[in-house]
């Protein structure tokens, strides 16, 4: 067996469908079933006492661990979070954003960041100026406090030009938060060589891991500049002393407050079976696949939405109802993709699990 096969060989759904669509949640490996089952068959036998706790905390660091490697942070400007909306939200609302203060945003974002915009114009004053991707660098000026925008476009697969968006909210003295819930685990991620200020992901699409997990770098010259209104135990310098304790100067101190051991384990367990398989390799495989999806779909007369080098490959369609009517015809034939409310598109979300056999059925069923 190949190395793409054996990794399909852990990845159940792909034996039935045709699964292309990890940008909403990834196949789940089996073993990642079977390390949550197992964390609750020791709950149930064992109880929830001490010893469930010894296990949790270092599992939780282990994955803070895997997640910093993958984006070739230190584990200390990790925070563990429930998903890249949760690590947005925490970002965008820990800022100190208040009347007037503008936050350069792109027009095709997800809710994940345009829900804690929207808050912060409601509710503090903040001004939105949204315009396209690539253009997100001309829009920041003098006034702009926060740059939110996506590595890797939900709606089109397009990358952020991001080098530009870095040097330009330099000049302009505000951070950039990038949304990379289409990057972290489907592109090469290097929030060093980035240079971006916050990187927010998640853990159930490209990691193939529960949902209810991510993660969200945070550069060290913010780790206490920026707010933490809610740290818990692992934020704490010394949690049994009350009061007295102090907050710690790494990344914890914004953990989203910690998740059932049953997650942990199937995040830890899905991580390594793609570890294994190498994620440099699935990456570069996802993202030739995607490409020739992309060139088959034009091939067809289909208008793909201009894309760049990802793992994302969405197309134009009538209007939302084919959309809906032509995931859900896909379905019954056996192929899962989505569609993108309120845009009138499709998208296949390809992963270097996938097979040309995968797209041939896609291309079959449309
Ligand atoms: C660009 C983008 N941002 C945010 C999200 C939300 O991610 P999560 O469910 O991890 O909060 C998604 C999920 O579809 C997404 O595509």
């Amino acid at each position: 067996m190949d190395a793409v096969e054996t990794l399909r060989s852990q990845l159940p759904v792909l034996q039935r469908l045709a699964y292309l669509n990890a940008g909403t949640c990834g196949p789940v490996p089996e073993v990642a079933r079977q390390a949550a089952v197992d964390a609750w068959a020791y709950a149930t036998a064992e109880g929830r006492g001490g010893a469930f706790y010894q296990r949790l905390v270092p599992l939780a660091e282990e994955l803070r661990g895997r997640y910093a490697s993958l984006l070739n942070a230190s584990a200390d400007d990790i925070a563990l979070t429930a998903g890249t909306s949760d690590g947005c939200a925490h970002v965008i609302a820990s800022l100190g954003l208040g009347e007037g203060d503008e936050v350069v945003t792109a027009d095709d974002e997800h809710p994940g960041v345009t829900g804690p915009l929207i808050a912060a114009r409601e509710q503090r004053g903040v001004r939105l100026t949204a315009v396209p991707l690539a253009e997100i660098p001309n829009a920041i000026g003098d006034t702009t406090k926060l740059v939110a925008c996506s590595h890797v476009s939900w709606h089109s697969g397009a990358v952020a030009p991001v080098a530009d968006v870095v040097a330009a909210a330099a000049r302009a003295g505000a951070p950039v938060l990038l949304d990379g819930a289409q990057g972290v685990g489907a592109v090469g991620v290097d929030v060093a060589a980035l240079g971006v200020d916050f990187y927010a992901g998640s853990g159930q699409k490209w990691l193939c891991g529960p949902v209810g997990t991510g993660m969200l770098y945070v550069s060290p010259e913010w780790t206490t500049r920026l707010a933490s209104p809610g740290p818990s135990y692992g934020g704490l310098t010394d949690p049994s002393a009350g009061l007295d304790s102090g907050l710690v100067d790494t990344a914890r101190r914004h953990d989203t407050p910690l998740r059932d051991l049953s997650t942990v384990a199937a995040a830890v367990a899905a991580f390594d079976v793609l570890d294994q398989a190498g994620f440099e390799d699935l990456q570069a495989r996802g993202a030739a696949l995607a490409a020739e999806l992309a060139d088959a779909l034009a091939d067809r007369g289909l208008a793909v939405v201009p894309r760049g080098a990802t793992t994302l490959v969405s197309w134009e369609v009538a209007d939302d109802e084919t959309a809906v009517a032509t995931r859900d015809r896909l379905q019954d034939a056996g192929v899962t993709i989505r569609d993108l409310p309120g845009a009138a598109r499709l998208r296949a979300s390809v992963g270097g699990w996938n097979t040309e056999d995968d797209l041939d059925r896609l291309l079959a069923a449309l």
